[in-house]
């Protein structure tokens, strides 16, 4: 009989910057879900890889003054390194720059447009002239550049359109009659009612205004628009448009595209629209997971917050790391990253449940009976309970599974574990070993944890593939199939086991966060320095600069504007003359702590009314890249109120 495929993808990450512990978190659960089909019985097609087009990545390689291809290459090999690390198995890797990817997503785009859904019109938006760049109006940060923060104008850029519409109807029918097609079910509502309902616009998907990408082949002005290259993926990476689809014929549709909730309305309606056009069937199910967060929100490098997979895995392990986003993000909903919870979850769940029920198991076999395994020879009711909870645990967390429940796939086993580790304090097994007459039952006691092990370590072996590894060996365990789980008699009686080290070591709390924290202050300082610089304004004579006054002046009162939250009110001494002069700094300064200080005021600058208060001069300010910070320029004592600044 022909094996069930189940085709499972990640998305595909962009190479801009080094991957973090959101990024990794999907596809870590993609990973666990495709081992999980491997031991079940499936052929399993699991895909991950990387998108590699765009303006953003272009000038990114600008800046190390490297080719594009040159500057992805080195991130993409981070990239695999980091999968490897977490003992991600994927079995194809797909590159947007692949040439076979190339060549189909042209092939795309030249039926989509011959057969009519694409057309050649304007993209109106504003473009910044240094940065030769188009954005939309939701992109701009406060009305500015979102690269370099400088202004920006309206422009308009020759471009060819996807009819989005034409299939919206379509699409809105499809997605209601499969009530699986998009999970979870809130986020279905929210691309229905935000986004299908209120209608489709036609969607911009080309570019002239960079180059790095995939080239329209009948108009090589034009470069493709990431989202069609990379949506394309799920099936170049299968053989679209190839010589050879064997792959799409074998696992097309997806069993499920599994995609963070910001992308899923590419997913769930670009994508299934670019599939309609091309007759080609929809996937069966996009997943939308949560956001990781940690402690302060979202991660960003300006906070300084981003947490590193690699340094985790350093300090506590590839499995620790897999069991935590596994088990403790709810799968679908966002999720919290904390130092101090994840810790506690090792201590507990990894060194404490598991890893001690494996140690007093082997310790004791090692110590009662010479290192070899026992014969289950004497049977008491009291074994019933953990017998039959370890036989039927693999149906629940296969149906979990099949739900894509991991986290309640995962109770499931550490409820068998605890149950295991109740049942040791039951039997009182070296109560027994004082008795030469139990020696059979003590046996007997000793084989059901061993077996009652070997079980939990096919369970979590999808989930944490190197401790159900160590497990094995440790209980000299070699009947390690899905099937053999149902029933109660794998572990054979009279082959030697080896007690190894602890699997999870116990983890001071306090040394390591104080360890961790300090780790991280070095990365800060080292970010800091690699921040990007500013690009310097065009440059000024002497003349033109000694048009500035700037003058040291005192401040002698300062209040809040009523009805301005930004705004301060201060009244300043400059060597004879009072000013006032109205300052947006209210959220980095109390008015106190302003009055008394010497600050650098630009002394002739036009007077300005704002909020109906005159002011009269600009104080010098500094603020932090994220504009988190604000500092007012100190002025060292021994400058006199009233000198001149050049
Ligand atoms: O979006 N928590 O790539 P990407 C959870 N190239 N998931 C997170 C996360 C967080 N804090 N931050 C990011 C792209 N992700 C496109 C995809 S697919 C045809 C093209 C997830 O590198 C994010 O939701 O920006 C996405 O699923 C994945 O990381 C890759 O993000
Ligand atoms: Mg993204």
């Amino acid at each position: 009989m022909e094996k069930k495929t189940y085709y499972i993808t990640t998305p595909i990450y962009y190479p801009s910057a080094k991957l973090h512990i959101g990024n990794t978190y999907t596809t870590i659960a993609a990973d666990a879900l495709a081992r999980f089909k491997r031991l079940t019985g499936y052929d399993v097609m699991f895909l991950t890889g990387t998108d590699e087009h765009g303006q953003k990545i272009q000038r990114l390689a600008e800046a190390k003054g490297i080719t594009p291809k040159a500057y992805v290459d080195e991130i993409v090999a981070g990239i695999k390194d980091l999968w490897k690390l977490m003992n991600v198995s994927y079995d194809k890797f797909i590159r947007t720059t692949d040439d076979y990817h190339v060549d189909s997503v042209q092939k795309i785009f030249k039926q989509l447009y011959d057969q009519g859904d694409i057309y050649k019109s304007e993209y109106e938006g504003k473009y910044c002239t240094p940065c030769e760049s188009f954005w939309t109006d939701t992109q701009l940060i406060g009305g500015k550049c979102p690269d370099c923060g400088r202004e920006v104008e309206k422009a308009k850029e020759e471009a060819y359109f996807f009819k989005m519409s034409k299939y919206a109807d379509k699409l809105i029918q499809h997605i209601e009659e499969h009530p699986n097609f998009i999970q979870p079910e809130s986020r279905k509502n929210e691309m229905i009612n935000n986004f299908l309902k209120p209608g489709l616009q036609d969607l911009c998907i080309s570019r002239t205004s960079f180059n790095w990408g995939i080239p329209v082949t009948f108009d090589e002005n034009h470069v493709i628009y990431v989202w069609i290259d990379a949506l394309a993926n799920y099936i170049t990476a299968l053989g679209y448009n190839s010589d050879n689809d064997d792959l799409l014929k074998r696992y097309w549709p997806a069993d499920v595209h599994l995609v963070g909730k910001d992308i899923l309305r590419f997913h769930t309606i670009y994508w299934p629209i670019m599939l309609m056009a091309l007759g080609i069937p929809l996937p069966k199910q996009v997943f939308g997971h949560g956001w990781l967060l940690v402690d302060g929100g979202k991660m960003s490098k300006s906070k300084g917050n981003v947490v590193d997979p690699v340094v985790l895995v350093n300090h506590f392990g590839t499995d620790a790391v897999r069991y935590y986003l596994l088990r403790e993000i709810p799968f679908g909903a966002d999720g919290i990253f904390n130092n101090e919870i994840f810790i506690k979850k090792i201590n507990s769940d990894l060194a404490n449940d598991l890893g001690n029920l494996l140690s007093r198991t082997t310790a004791m076999i090692e110590k009662y009976f010479d290192k070899t395994m026992p014969s289950p020879v004497e049977k008491e009711e009291i074994d019933n309970d953990l017998i039959n909870m370890a036989i039927n645990s693999h149906k629940r967390v296969e149906s979990h599974i099949n739900n894509l429940k991991i986290p309640e796939a995962l109770d499931e086993i550490w409820t068998l574990i605890g149950r295991a580790n109740k049942y040791i304090d039951e039997t009182t097994p070296w109560i027994l070993a004082k008795d030469e007459s139990k020696k059979h039952r003590l046996g007997t006691v000793l084989y059901n944890l061993a077996e009652t092990l070997r079980i939990v370590s096919v369970l979590i072996s999808s989930f944490l593939p190197e401790t159900s590894k160590k497990i094995n060996i440790q209980i000299n365990a070699d009947i390690t199939t899905w099937d053999s789980i149902a029933s109660f008699d794998g572990t054979k009686a009279g082959t030697k086991i080896s007690k190894g080290e602890a699997i999870f070591p116990r983890i001071d709390i306090d040394k390591k966060i104080q360890e961790l924290n300090e780790l991280r202050e070095q990365q800060m300082k080292a970010n800091r320095k690699e921040q990007e610089m500013e690009p310097l304004k065009e440059e000024i004579t002497i003349d033109e600069f000694e048009k500035l006054d700037l003058r040291v002046a005192k401040v002698l009162e300062c209040e809040a504007v009523k009805g301005a939250k930004k705004l301060l009110k201060l009244k300043v001494n400059l060597g004879g003359e009072i000013r006032q002069v109205v300052s947006g700094i209210s959220k980095f300064y109390k008015p106190e702590e302003l009055i008394g200080k010497n600050i650098i005021l630009v002394a002739n600058l036009k007077p300005v009314k704002l909020r109906g208060e005159v002011s009269q001069g600009m104080i010098l300010a500094g603020a932090t890249n994220d504009d988190s910070k604000l500092f007012v320029i100190d002025v060292p004592e021994e400058l006199p109120t009233g000198s001149i600044v050049r």
